[in-house]
């Protein structure tokens, strides 16, 4: 099963993407991740990102598309995927698309986790993320067992640099452009499912199963 999560940010997309991948045994990939763990590692790639990450714009669709595209190649990817913060533009989408389809493949479900910005602003000073494993909890709605320390992996749990208030309009602005067309895109492919991100966690949970089955 080959899924794309869209969404603004913060609507839950990592959120759900991992309970997804729990649950059907299939890899949780999230770029926002990616380029997360290379910037904490110091490397080349993570450098580059950084500079567009911490104003809230995108990562070059070139190096970003590349990065996507060694990473569903890889073994563990052979049976699927959730796709979490890719694609991300028109041109993303269109690079996936050949190439899945050179695989004689096709995703599955492009699935928006719909949530107004209004809530969005207030979702993301309470986040707290792990860097190791990609979790995400929220000091109210999602905390963890104990405070600070991811139940994952038991690693620490941080704020992003990119959460500040006015990063995250930024990334709201840059949602709306870029990233809202391809609601219609796939809309278009006939593979668009739209749930209620403003729910309750395992509420939303229970929507994107009722669409992908047991
Ligand atoms: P990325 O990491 O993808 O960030 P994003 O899209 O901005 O999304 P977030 O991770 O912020 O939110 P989310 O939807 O995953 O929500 P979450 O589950 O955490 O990208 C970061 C940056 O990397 C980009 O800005 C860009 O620079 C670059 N990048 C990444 N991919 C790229 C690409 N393809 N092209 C170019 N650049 C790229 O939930 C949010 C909070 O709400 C959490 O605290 C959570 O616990 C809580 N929460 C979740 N669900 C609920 C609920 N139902 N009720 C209440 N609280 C909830
Ligand atoms: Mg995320
Ligand atoms: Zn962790």
């Amino acid at each position: 099963m080959k899924i794309i999560m869209l969404g603004a940010p913060g609507a839950g997309k990592g959120t759900q993407a991992q309970m997804i991948a729990d649950k059907y045994g299939i890899p949780h990939v999230s770029t926002g991740d990616i380029f997360r763990e290379n910037v904490k590692n110091g490397t080349e790639l993570g450098m580059e990102a950084k500079k567009y990450m911490d104003q809230g714009a995108l990562v070059p669709d070139e190096l970003t598309v590349r990065i996507l595209l060694d990473r569903v190649a890889q073994d563990d990817c052979k049976n699927g995927y959730v796709l979490d913060g890719f694609p991300r533009t028109i041109p993303q989408a269109e690079v996936l698309d050949k190439a899945i389809k050179e695989l004689g493949d096709k995703i599955d479900y492009a699935i928006d986790v719909e949530v107004p910005d209004e809530n969005i602003i207030r979702r993301m000073s309470g986040r707290r993320a792990c860097l190791s494993c990609g979790s995400t909890f929220h000091i109210e709605h999602v905390p963890p067992k104990k405070e600070g320390i991811c139940d994952r992996c038991g690693k620490e749990l941080i704020l992003r640099d990119d959460d500040k208030e006015e990063t995250v309009k930024n990334r709201l602005d840059v949602y709306h452009k870029q990233t809202q067309p391809l609601i219609d895109y796939y809309t278009g492919q006939n593979i668009l499912k739209t749930v209620d991100g403003t729910a309750d966690m395992m509420d939303v949970f229970t929507a994107i199963t009722e669409i992908l089955g047991e």
